[in-house]
């Protein structure tokens, strides 16, 4: 990563609304995007539900050969796997399951993160992920971590799903939550963690209008921007 391009990194745990307040924030800035989860989905679809989690080279390979592109428009961002439109695909449930087991393996971690770092681009980069602070872009200038209870992740997914008229269980989602949260968070290649100079915003109280903008006047103090 060059040095002077501004970085603003968001990790947290999943469903706590990174990715909403990454695509808002960014859109106010003018800046681009690392939807750096996409990545992990996108090699969980390109190996499929019958992948041998043990075929480490395999997996590796297949995450540096990957041809994805992003494509930003109207404030949506759109996912592609060799010219087809995934970016539905790649949210279901058992989808983000599959990549969080992926995303344990030392060695994709590894295969992916140029991929990621080559993300950052003039006028600048808002990254949202688990190891945006501590590993991918370990320099950046400013590094938020957003937390919320389980519960209160659980239910905004819920009320998420319903609105797109997907069914599900609330209690199920809580626990699939906290189990992803167990993996995330144990794995001993770049666990979800804040790193020690990333400023804390519990979000469990806060819509997200009100989470942008803790985040714009960060933003604003931080790279001496008036937006
Ligand atoms: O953020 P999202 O839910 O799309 O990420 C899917 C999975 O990818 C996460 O549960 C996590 O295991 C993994 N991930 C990761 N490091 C990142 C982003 C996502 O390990 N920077």
């Amino acid at each position: 990563m060059s040095s002077n391009i501004p970085v603003l990194t968001l990790d947290g745990p999943s469903g706590v609304g990174k990715g909403t307040v990454c695509l808002l924030v960014a859109k106010k800035l003018g800046w681009h995007i690392l939807d750096s989860g996409s990545l992990y989905r996108l090699l969980a679809l390109s190996a499929g539900d019958n992948v041998d989690l043990g075929n480490v080279s395999q997996l590796a390979g297949l995450a540096r050969d990957m041809q994805i592109e992003y494509v930003t428009s109207g404030g949506a961002l759109g996912i592609y796997l060799r010219g087809e439109n995934v970016s539905e695909a790649i949210r279901t449930e058992a989808t983000g399951v599959l990549a969080s087991k992926i995303a344990a393996i030392p060695e994709v971690r590894q295969a992916l993160l140029d991929k990621q770092k080559a993300f950052a681009q003039a006028p600048g980069l808002v990254a949202d992920g688990r190891d945006m602070g501590t590993t991918v872009f370990p320099e950046a200038a400013l590094k938020i971590f957003l937390t919320a209870s389980a519960e209160e992740r659980a239910k905004r997914r819920y009320k998420q799903l319903k609105e797109k008229g997907v069914s599900a269980n609330l209690s199920q989602l809580t626990v699939e939550l906290q189990e992803r949260d167990e993996r995330d968070s144990t794995r001993s290649a770049s666990p979800l963690l804040a790193a020690d100079d990333a400023i804390v915003i519990d979000t469990s109280t806060l819509s997200i209008d009100e989470v942008c903008a803790q985040v714009m006047q960060l933003v604003e103090q931080r790279f001496k921007l008036k937006v």
